[in-house]
């Protein structure tokens, strides 16, 4: 079955093609607009998408080498995300959908995430998977496809949302996360004065105590010694996000017993975070999967490859209930058969 993926909940247009053994084509159109605002405004996204969400779509089916007569289904984000932007996408998705008798399926962009990691490796359950993005924290326990209890979400910022917005308290570029990166690797941690709440038992996390933190030390200080010891303080915010996130993973591991850990999402592109659970994976004696870079963020090909496995795995029938911020309004059923 050959699915042509589409995403637009956030800042990415994305369209992508899936036969059901491989990624034809994953195209992505980034939206530069919002980098003078340092941060997503939503409606600029949505008119943004709106421009590019049929180009990028036609892109995708040029470069899988097929056309809409041989794509079977159409695979949609259908939330979470920015309102505006996912109607953009689900509007042009049901509209393809309408006019060419194709089935739509629904897709939830957090599971997206994790399903990304079956693109390049076989699917084996159960398994927990540490899913953090620009606007999600989510640790689950899967123990078939779609059959998950989450472990623990944010209660606060997402641990992306964290590294954007302390990227910008630092006064670095939008988005945040890949600058402090970047720097991060030329630094040292020497500051660690971070809140010990973010450690709390559990497996809950909270990341506005530890930005309040750092705008009031980055206020105490003063400009030029920030900018002077940049490297390092983007060091100690890396460490101190990442660390949070491999001890709750740790411990999801240890008292679920799986024998396969998983990481998704934007944020499992830093390197720390992928350093740390490289050697947690080895201490814990885990398989450690992590999608590759292109997959990581938000993209269509995880949309399809999600929606491919929703077929697949019977979990349409009955149609499952749109979750809390996603879109209900368009009539649309999670997979609606086209007459
Ligand atoms: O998954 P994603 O593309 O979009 C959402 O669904 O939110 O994630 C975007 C987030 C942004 O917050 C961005 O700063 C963060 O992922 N990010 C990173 C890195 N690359 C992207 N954070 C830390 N280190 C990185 N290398
Ligand atoms: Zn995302």
């Amino acid at each position: 079955m050959t699915i042509l993926g589409i995403e637009s909940s956030c800042d990415e247009t994305a369209a992508a093609v899936y036969d059901g053994r491989r990624i034809l084509s994953n195209v992505i159109a980034s939206q530069a607009v919002h980098q003078k605002f340092g941060g997503i405004v939503p409606e600029l996204a949505s008119r943004a998408h709106h421009k590019t969400i049929s180009g990028t779509t036609e892109q995708a089916l040029t470069e899988a080498g097929v056309d809409l007569d041989d794509i079977d289904a159409i695979a949609v984000t259908r939330g979470p995300g920015l309102m505006g932007s996912l109607l953009v996408g689900l509007s042009f998705a049901k509209g393809l959908s309408l006019a060419n008798q194709k089935p739509l399926i629904g897709v939830n962009h957090i599971d997206a995430h994790m399903y990304a990691n079956f693109i390049d490796y076989p699917p084996r359950y159960p398994f927990v998977c540490l899913t953090v993005s620009g606007g999600h924290t989510r640790l689950v326990h899967v123990t078939e496809p779609f059959r998950q209890k989450i472990m623990g979400i944010t209660r606060d910022d997402a641990a992306g949302e964290a590294f954007d917005k302390i990227g910008k308290i630092l006064g670095l570029p939008y988005p945040g996360g890949p600058e402090i990166d970047k720097r991060a690797q030329k630094g040292n941690q020497s500051f660690q004065n971070f809140p010990k709440s973010m450690m709390k038992k559990g497996y809950e996390f909270s990341f506005s105590g530890l930005k309040t933190n750092l705008l009031y030390y980055a206020q105490e200080k003063g400009e030029a010694f920030v900018q002077e010891h940049l490297d390092d303080i983007c060091a100690s915010v890396s460490h101190a996000i990442t660390e949070v996130l491999i001890v709750k993973l740790d411990r999801a591991i240890r008292e679920t017993g799986v024998e396969t850990a998983m990481l998704a999402g934007g944020v499992s592109a830093n390197t720390m975070l992928r350093e740390k659970a490289a050697r947690m994976a080895e201490k814990t004696r885990v398989d450690l999967l992590i999608p590759r870079m292109e997959y990581c963020t938000d993209n269509a090909a995880m949309i399809a490859i999600t929606g491919h496995m929703m077929v697949e795995s019977g979990v349409l029938e009955g149609g499952e209930e749109p979750g809390e911020n996603e879109v209900t309004g368009l009539g649309i059923k999670p997979f609606a058969r086209i007459e």
